[in-house]
């Protein structure tokens, strides 16, 4: 009797996971979703982990503090959490999570409530040449009621304060603009340019808007506002003014329908100033056109079908250059890497003037520093511009350059950054890092790349004479680098860096092909015939590369994938050779390392490198990335550090330290070798 009772409650737990399990991940289960990832300011997500949960788990901002965001349904009467409601109201039920996907731009969840299906479709639109509709500081929620029988349903959805970044002290508001209900929260007494311990803007306003025909709304406690839902499926129209915890809401009442039926929200957050460049306020470039925030989250509900017509295009490019490049594992990472890079950008134009045609971008130094236009994190990035928006690496390097123009700059290399803290881009501070070979040779790289893929001189015209005062700087100091941080900051100053050496030679022949001037490219192929053949940065017998002249470790090199992307020539096909002999020789469980010392590896450079080399070894670069992405061991908005054998508490697969950084562009490196500027639209 009694082992029998325990074998029905064993088949009763077994029934319940099998339930809870019955999931599907389209193409894999990724360490973190992205829900709403638009700006560094408005990055929501939920771990890979907890999708199968979703009615019950809440998204998070990129550093991991929860977001209140829910969506509810009532099916017939019956009330089911289908979303973020991780404190489900009494006589509620949650929804089964049946299927979870992710393309470039799209994260849906299908679930099943009661006799009906719903999808949620938390789409971030990527839209690369479109600068309006990219500057939009807003992101799509479409729910969508499959088929079915023919109940009455009603749809609902609520965010809180904690979009503001501060809890503690804000203001609410609803208004309506044309067809648009617009709720805006705003955080009370903050400093502009200020930020949160977690790294959210606590100037500004998060947004939330829909619009439809059977719309109800209401601001109050959150108790009372799903209560009301739960009960009446209308909500009272009614305000309460914001106390702690308070939600802002809205209710679709679909009716009764059989039909196909979705409402759309869109969620964001706006500063009007957004960035400080050199004292004057930035804002965004939508701003020219829209310049009210509901005007502008309006237009951005109405330019739905047209955004979701690009995303489809944008999806589809991305899979087929991943699988022509490299097949499906390759597409799966570059699907991934989309709208982290892009959402660690923003597109501004001066808050004073408006004017389009003085654009600019800035990308933020995620999670590892803040940072605001770090030379390096841009070079790391530059494949998936190459691809898809070349304008970019102009828009990022202009505000660049002509930072190093003022007389705050007096160096005669290339700076590390414009500011230690996005989004004040008010100049490298005085004890700021100092990277000079490095950087010097990157702007040259990023200007080129600028060039050569959209045929345009206008960048290396007008900034000429510094790119020549960057190229100079490596001639003189190129060969035989001084003790100087690299990028991998982390190994500190050393002298003699080979990848540093190998950046001055390849940028030297960059810069050669850059002003068409000859002599530069030879500078470049003698030294890089003195690093590789006269074995100056390599083993006595020439089978890898060494950290440093003459000391070992090996090196993972990859600052000569700009020499092949541009086909300059500058190292000899030997030294390709011998590095796709010599890297799976040290290939660890879960990756090839950084260098012969390290237990981690970084996916960006293993990417760069994954282009320099051929067969087996492309082969493990590739596989062991979709393997870190996908084995479950993380959570975390991904990571582009990780630990490639155990250390520590640490398993090999682990990420370790750094995440929702923009540098996954680089990603698109091994796809930037079939061709730039591809996307149009
Ligand atoms: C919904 O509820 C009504 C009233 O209880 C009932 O008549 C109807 O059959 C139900 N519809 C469905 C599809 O279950
Ligand atoms: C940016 O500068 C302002 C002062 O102008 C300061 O209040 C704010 O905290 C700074 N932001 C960051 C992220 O450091
Ligand atoms: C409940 O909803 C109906 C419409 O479905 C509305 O007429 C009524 O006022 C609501 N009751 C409350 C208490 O909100
Ligand atoms: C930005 O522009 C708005 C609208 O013109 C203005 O109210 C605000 O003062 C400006 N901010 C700054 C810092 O110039
Ligand atoms: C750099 O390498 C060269 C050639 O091996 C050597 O002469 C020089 O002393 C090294 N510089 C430093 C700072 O170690
Ligand atoms: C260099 O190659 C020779 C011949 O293959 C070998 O005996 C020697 O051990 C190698 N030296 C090093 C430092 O790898
Ligand atoms: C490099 O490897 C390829 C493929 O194995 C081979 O065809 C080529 O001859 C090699 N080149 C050199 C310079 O070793
Ligand atoms: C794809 O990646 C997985 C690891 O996630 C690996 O096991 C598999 O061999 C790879 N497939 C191909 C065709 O490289």
């Amino acid at each position: 009797m009694f082992s029998q009772a325990l074998g029905a409650v064993a088949l009763a737990v077994s029934c319940l996971v099998s339930v809870s399990t019955a999931i599907t991940y389209s193409p894999v289960q990724p360490p973190s979703y992205p829900l709403a990832v638009r700006s560094p300011y408005l990055s929501a997500w939920i771990p890979g982990s907890e999708a199968a949960s979703l009615s019950s788990n809440n998204a998070q901002f990129w550093a991991g503090n929860k977001l209140t965001w829910s969506v509810i349904a009532r099916v017939n009467g019956s009330t089911y959490n289908l979303f973020g409601v991780a404190s489900p109201p009494e006589g509620t039920t949650s929804a089964t999570v049946t299927e979870a996907t992710y393309t470039s731009t799209h994260s849906t969840f299908v679930v099943t409530a009661g006799s009906r299906q719903f999808t949620l479709d938390f789409f971030s639109p990527v839209s690369p040449k479109n600068y309006l509709r990219q500057s939009l500081p807003f992101s799509y929620l479409t729910v969508t009621l499959a088929a079915g029988d023919s109940s009455s349903v009603q749809i609902y959805s609520d965010i809180d304060s904690k979009w503001t970044g501060q809890t503690s002290d804000s203001t609410w508001s609803h208004t309506t603009s044309g067809s648009a209900s617009v709720f805006q929260i705003s955080g009370v007494g903050a400093a502009t340019y200020a930020q949160n311990s977690d790294g959210q803007a606590l100037w500004g306003s998060a947004v939330y808007a829909t619009s439809g025909t059977s719309l109800s709304t209401q601001s109050g406690p959150i108790s009372t506002v799903r209560k009301q839902f739960v009960n009446n499926g209308t909500l009272s129209d009614s305000y309460a003014d914001w106390t702690p915890g308070g939600v802002v809401a809205f209710s679709h009442n679909l009716g009764t329908t059989a039909d196909e039926t979705a409402v759309t929200f869109a969620i964001g957050h706006v500063r009007e100033e957004s960035i400080n460049y050199l004292g004057a306020a930035q804002t965004g470039y939508y701003r020219a056109t829209y310049k009210e925030t509901p005007a502008a989250v309006a237009y951005f509900l109405e330019d739905y079908d047209d955004a979701n017509t690009e995303s489809t295009k944008l999806d589809d490019l991305v899979q087929s250059t991943g699988i022509s490049s490299y097949g499906t594992n390759y597409s799966d990472i570059l699907a991934l890497s989309v709208r982290q890079t892009y959402g660690g950008i923003e597109i501004t134009i001066p808050n004073e003037s408006l004017d389009t045609s003085d654009t600019r971008a800035f990308i933020k130094e995620i999670s590892s520093d803040g940072n605001i236009n770090t030379v390096d994190v841009i070079y790391a990035t530059f494949p998936i511009f190459y691809i898809l928006s070349p304008e970019y690496l102009k828009l990022l390097l202009a505000p660049i350059f002509d930072y190093m123009a003022t007389s705050a700059y007096t160096k005669n290399y290339a700076v590390h950054e414009i500011g230690a803290n996005y989004p004040n881009a008010t100049g490298h501070p005085a004890d700021g890092e100092e990277m000079p070979i490095e950087e010097s040779g990157n702007v040259i790289f990023l200007a080129y790349a600028y060039q050569k893929a959209t045929g345009n001189t206008d960048f290396a015209n007008t900034y000429a004479a510094q790119l020549k005062t960057y190229a100079t700087y490596l001639q003189d100091n190129g060969l035989y680098p001084a003790a100087q941080l690299s990028l991998n900051d982390a190994l500190g100053a050393l002298a003699n860096q080979t990848n540093l050496a190998i950046k001055a030679a390849v940028g030297l022949a960059t810069y050669g092909a850059l002003i068409g001037d000859a002599s530069y490219t030879t500078v470049g192929k003698e030294w890089g015939d003195k690093i590789w053949t006269d074995h100056l940065g390599t083993d006595a017998n020439g089978t890898r590369f060494l950290i440093q002249y003459g000391i070992t470790p090996w090196f993972l090199v990859y600052n000569h994938y700009p020499d092949l992307l541009f086909g300059l020539d500058a190292f000899p096909d030997e030294a390709y050779n011998a590095t796709t002999n010599f890297y799976p020789t040290v290939r660890e469980t879960a990756g090839v390392p950084l260098d012969g010392s390290l237990g981690w590896g970084q996916t960006n450079w293993q990417s760069f490198a994954a282009a320099t080399v051929s067969g087996d070894a492309r082969d493990i670069f590739i596989s062991d990335l979709h393997a870190y992405m996908s084995n479950g061991l993380n959570s975390a908005p991904f990571s582009d550090r990780y630990w490639v054998e155990a250390s520590g508490s640490y398993s090999a697969g682990e990420s370790y330290s750094f995440r929702a950084r923009p540098t996954l562009g680089s990603h698109f490196a091994l796809a930037a070798l079939s061709g730039a500027n591809t996307w149009s639209s």
